[in-house]
C-alpha cells in the first residue's frame, strides 16, 4: 500500500438543519446544530484513513477544544497527525453550515489557524513528503503554499491529486503541470475555467485544463454520476446510483477525493479508484455531517480484513 499525504485545512463545522437556504436578506429558524469535525483537508484524510489507508496530514489547528476534537477525530480514522501544527493565540479553522431538507448545503469558512500552512511549515516537514507517494491537495489553505506544496512534490515524483474546492477563478498556469489529477465539481469546473456553462461543454472544458499541463480531469457531477478525460484522450463517464436517499451532501466531493486517493495508493488504475470514489460519496450522502458520514472499510470492500 502507497503512502498518502493531506496537505490542507481541518475545520469545526457548525452545522444547521434548515428548511431552505436563506437568500440575501432573509432570516431562516434552524432546526438543529451540530458540531461535526470537517475541513476539507481533514475530510479527504479521513476517508483515506477509515478505508485502511497509510495516511498522514499537515495542516494547523489552534490550541482550542475545537482544534484538539478535529486531532483526535483524525487519529481516529487512522491518520497519523503527530505534524500537525498546533497554534497557541489562533483558533481554529470554523465552517457555518446550512444543509436543507432536500440535503443540499450552503458552507461559509473562517480560515483562522489554516492560515497558517505556510510553506516554511511544509519545508520544516519535508521528510514526510518524501517519504509519501501520494499527495493531496485543496485550495482552504493559502494558495501560495498549495503551489509550493505541489511543486516540490511533482519534484520529488510523487502523485499530486488538486481537489479545487472552494474554487477560484485563474489558478497559477505554473500549478497545472504539476498535476496528476485535477478534481472539479461541475461548479467549480466552471469557476476554475471562468466559463459558467463549463459543464454543458464537458470534453471541451476538460481538455482546457489539459491543455494546460494537468495530465488528468475528474469532474464529479452529483446525481449525474463522474466525468474523467486523461491526456491520452480517453474519457469515460460514470453512472451515479441514482437509487440512493439524499440526506446530506457536505464532504460527498472530499470523500471522492480521499477515496480517490486511497484507490491510487491501493495501485488500481484511475477508471477502478474513480468507481471506489463513487462507491463511498455514495454512502457519505445519505448520512449527516462531514466526517460523521464516511463508511467502514468492511462496508465500502466487504469482509474485515
Ligand atoms: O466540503 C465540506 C467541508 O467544507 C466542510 O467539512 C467544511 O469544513 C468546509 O471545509
Amino acid at each position: 500500500m502507497k503512502k498518502i499525504l493531506v496537505i490542507g485545512s481541518l475545520n469545526m463545522d457548525l452545522v444547521t438543519e434548515v428548511a431552505h437556504i436563506p437568500i440575501v436578506g432573509e432570516t431562516v429558524l434552524a432546526k438543529s446544530l451540530a458540531f461535526v469535525p470537517g475541513g476539507k483537508g481533514a475530510n479527504q484524510a479521513s476517508a483515506a484513513g477509515k478505508l485502511g489507508g497509510r495516511v498522514a496530514m499537515l495542516g494547523a489547528v489552534g490550541e482550542d477544544d475545537y482544534g484538539r476534537k478535529l486531532t483526535e477525530s483524525l487519529s481516529g480514522m487512522g491518520v497519523d497527525t503527530s505534524q500537525l501544527l498546533r497554534l497557541p493565540g489562533v483558533s481554529t479553522g470554523l465552517a457555518l453550515i446550512g444543509v436543507n431538507d432536500q440535503g443540499n448545503n450552503n458552507i461559509i469558512v473562517v480560515q483562522g489557524a489554516n492560515l497558517e500552512v505556510t510553506p516554511g511549515y511544509l519545508q520544516e516537514h519535508l521528510p514526510l513528503m518524501k517519504e509519501s507517494d501520494i499527495v493531496v491537495l485543496q485550495l482552504e489553505i493559502p494558495l501560495e503554499t498549495v503551489v509550493w506544496a505541489a511543486k516540490k512534490a511533482k519534484e520529488l515524483g510523487k502523485t499530486v491529486i488538486l481537489d479545487p474546492a472552494p474554487a477560484i477563478r485563474d489558478l497559477p498556469l505554473e500549478l497545472y503541470p504539476c498535476l496528476d489529477v485535477i478534481k472539479p465539481n461541475e461548479v467549480e469546473l466552471g469557476e476554475v475555467l471562468g466559463l459558467p456553462e463549463a459543464k454543458e461543454q464537458l470534453r471541451d472544458s476538460c481538455q482546457k485544463l489539459l491543455d494546460r499541463g494537468a495530465k488528468n480531469v475528474i469532474v464529479t457531477l452529483g446525481g449525474e454520476g463522474a466525468y474523467l478525460l486523461k491526456e491520452n484522450g480517453e474519457e469515460r463517464k460514470f453512472d451515479a446510483d441514482r437509487t440512493v436517499k439524499v440526506v446530506d451532501t457536505t464532504s460527498a466531493g472530499d470523500s471522492f477525493t480521499g477515496a480517490l486517493a486511497l484507490g491510487l495508493a491501493m495501485e488500481m488504475d484511475l477508471e477502478k479508484a474513480v468507481e471506489l470514489a463513487m462507491k463511498v460519496s455514495n454512502i457519505v450522502v445519505t448520512r449527516k455531517g462531514a466526517q460523521t458520514s464516511i463508511p467502514s472499510a468492511e462496508e465500502v470492500f466487504g469482509e474485515k480484513g
